[in-house]
């Protein structure tokens, strides 16, 4: 049944490809524009929340091994503002708990739980364990085992240009942490180096 009006307005722009794709782009772009720019300017996402402070070196290269490995493929690190995820993770996230994490490792994919406030909730051993092989604590676990960690040494050569590279990005880091960097991860493994990094996590928020 063919109708006959005049096209309407909106009848044009959705027969026109081009004026389609444009004014979506314009729409998405100021909508993007007014949820995006104010976050640079207010404080809360801006400032660090009160006593945090930069990742020590040992934590540093276990954040990199947490990255290299892909720990975010199946682990988030935001705990979101729902009852249902604060009754099971704690506090929700605060942005000014993530301003020295360049870059962030907050994530949507959670094959396993979210991990921002698992710092303390185990033991160091609890970690060894699990991360060696996860089966010895959570039977049903399908979480990887990564037993090389235990046995792969941390470069020290490797943590002073790290800590200089995050303070050209505005991580408080002194002369004196650039300088100790490499001393701090001698001898340790990457393991270790993991579950410092682990036990750091969320700690600052209750
Ligand atoms: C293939 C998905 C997958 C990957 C990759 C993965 N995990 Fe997991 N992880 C899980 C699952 C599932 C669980 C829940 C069962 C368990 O505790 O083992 C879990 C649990 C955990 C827990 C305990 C959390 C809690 O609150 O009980 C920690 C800590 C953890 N993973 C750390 C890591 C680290 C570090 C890496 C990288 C070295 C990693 N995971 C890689 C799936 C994964």
């Amino acid at each position: 049944m063919a109708q006959h009006h005049a096209p309407s307005g909106h009848e044009k722009i959705e027969t026109s490809n081009f004026l389609m794709i444009v004014l979506i782009l314009l729409t998405v772009a100021v909508g993007g524009i007014v949820e995006i720019v104010p976050l640079f300017f207010q404080k809360s996402t801006t400032q660090p929340v009160e006593g945090l402070k930069p990742y020590t070196a040992l934590q540093l290269a276990g954040r990199d091994v947490y990255i290299r490995e892909g720990c975010y493929n199946c682990h988030s690190q935001m705990v979101r503002p729902f009852r249902s995820e604060t009754l099971r993770y704690g506090a929700f996230s605060l942005a000014g708990e993530y301003v020295y994490d360049h870059p962030f490792q907050w994530g949507s994919k959670r094959t396993g739980p979210d991990l921002w406030r698992v710092g303390g909730k185990y033991s160091d051993e609890w970690h060894r364990i699990h991360l060696i092989n996860p089966r010895d604590l959570v039977p049903e676990s399908n979480m990887p085992a990564y037993p090389w960690l235990e046995k792969a040494a941390l470069d020290p050569a490797l943590m002073a240009p790290k800590l200089k590279a995050l303070r050209m990005v505005g991580v408080p880091y002194s002369d004196a942490d650039i300088a100790g960097a490499g001393e701090a991860v001698k001898g340790k493994t990457e393991l270790e180096a993991v579950i410092a990094y682990l036990q750091g996590l969320g700690t600052l928020v209750k």
